[in-house]
């Protein structure tokens, strides 16, 4: 493609130097990581309070910050400019980040603004697919799935068959999970729904085992006729050793500013390749190759990857959507394996103590393997809200209630907390009572 035309065809000057659209983590702080009061210290999170509720809204690493800052001074300094120089190679630079922390191709990751834009443009995306269809889903699913799954049917003709995947969810297990899906794909199902750790009750479903179940459907189907996997993954993204490949869904979705500490207003699409042309976008993609081709200095039938045709166009806050590479780099440079190990740690210690208080009852499972970092409890007796508020008054604890239909206490664990801080939690529950 030749890019000074198109930036000419486009409007646009060139005629400054190019800025940098990455910077590594620096060494000083790479050794400050070494540790897991290190890796604390790097975040300006208000002392004097215990932070157990990170799955909401990120608070950034120093190092994030500073990228974000680098980026919002250049382009306060002179937006065109800056915006010019970075927007043919900055989305590119972050799925390639996105791609190497996943273990996928870089074009196979779209980039969005939250779990629930990406949810929306996925599903709104498939309509045709489903017409006259089935949706099978959960009845374990976010708000964010529920309506972006309603809006995107509406008119289609499409049944949404939702499913509960465990009564208990204390007592969740893997086979009659994957058992549930099996019996309940039929004929006329197109598309799978389903979330990878369920904010309502801590549950993280055995995405690798489900995939099984889809392939098996699938092998008998034709090819414009296969069962699709959708995941909504946000709240394991940031926390499990992650390899999309293993996990063989076709979609995943994730905002990056919760367990990633990645810029607020930031996350990802991925879509294995063989599903790009199924996907129609919504939202004009504003690369250089989609525009390009729009303007006809790109051929018409030249392949783009999803990066280049999914990620929403228009201007945006890219002082964030710029930075998330770096968020991507440092999750890497902490060490994803460590990153996980860390966190389950962390919540393994929570639920044990938790299930140790007679008026406690846990709701998530103790395993690993079906749980990542949420943590939901109720104190027998006790509206949840009241909890949490005593919680935050008497102990300065910051828990978080669930926002469903039946709610429940949430404690969240992640890298920034410590082993004394969870302990505190147990202590401080002991002592709320009815
Ligand atoms: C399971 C689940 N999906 C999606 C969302 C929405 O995420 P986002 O804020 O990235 O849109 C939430 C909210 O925390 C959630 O719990």
């Amino acid at each position: 493609m030749d890019r000074r035309l198109f930036l000419q065809n486009a409007g646009l000057a060139l005629g400054v130097s190019a800025l940098t659209n990455s910077c590594s983590t620096p060494e000083t702080t790479a050794a400050a990581l070494d540790t897991w009061e290190g890796v604390r210290a790097q975040f300006p999170l208000s002392p004097g309070k215990l932070h157990m509720s990170q799955m909401l809204l990120a608070t950034h690493p120093k190092h994030i910050a500073s990228e974000i800052e680098r980026h919002r001074k250049a382009l306060d300094a002179d937006p065109d400019v800056y915006w010019e120089e970075n927007f043919p190679t900055a989305e590119n630079i972050v799925a390639a980040a996105a791609g190497k922390y996943m273990s996928c191709l870089p074009g196979e990751v779209a980039l969005t603004d939250s779990t629930t834009m990406g949810l929306a443009t996925v599903y709104n995306g498939l309509t045709h697919y489903f017409a006259n269809a089935e949706i099978l889903s959960s009845t374990h699913d976010h708000y964010s799935t529920e309506k972006s799954l309603e809006f995107a049917t509406r008119g289609a003709n499409t049944t949404i068959k939702r499913v509960s995947l465990y009564t208990d969810p204390a007592k969740a297990n893997a086979d009659e999970i994957a058992d549930t899906v099996d019996k309940n794909i039929t004929p006329k199902t197109k598309v799978l729904a389903l979330t990878w750790v369920h904010s309502s009750t801590g549950v993280k479903l055995p995405i690798s085992r489900i995939s099984e179940v889809v392939r098996k459907h699938n092998s008998s189907r034709k090819e414009d006729d296969q069962v699709i996997f959708v995941v909504d993954g946000v709240h394991g993204f940031g926390i499990d050793n992650i390899d999309i490949e293993k996990m063989g869904c076709d979609f995943f979705i994730a905002g990056t500013h919760k367990w990633l500490f990645g810029p607020r207003g930031t996350g990802i699409i991925y879509a294995k390749k063989k599903f790009w042309k199924t996907m129609q976008p919504t939202i004009p993609a504003f690369s250089m190759i989609a525009y390009g081709s729009w303007l006809g200095v790109v051929p018409a039938d030249q392949e783009m990857t999803f990066t280049d045709y999914l990620t929403p166009g228009g201007f945006h806050s890219f002082e964030h959507r710029w930075s998330l590479n770096v968020a991507f780099e440092w999750m890497m440079t902490l060490g994803k394996d460590r990153v996980e190990k860390r966190t389950h740690e962390l919540s393994s210690r929570l639920k044990n103590g938790l299930k140790s208080i007679s008026h406690v009852k846990t709701h998530t499972p103790l395993s690993n393997d079906l749980s990542a970092g949420i943590n939901c409890f109720d104190v027998e007796g006790m509206k949840a809200e009241d909890v949490m508020k005593k919680l935050h008054d008497q102990h300065h604890i910051l828990a978080s209630t669930a926002p469903y239909k039946v709610t429940c206490v949430r404690l969240t664990p992640s890298i920034v907390n410590s082993d004394e801080e969870v302990d505190k939690c147990i202590k401080a529950l002991e002592g709320i009572k009815e």
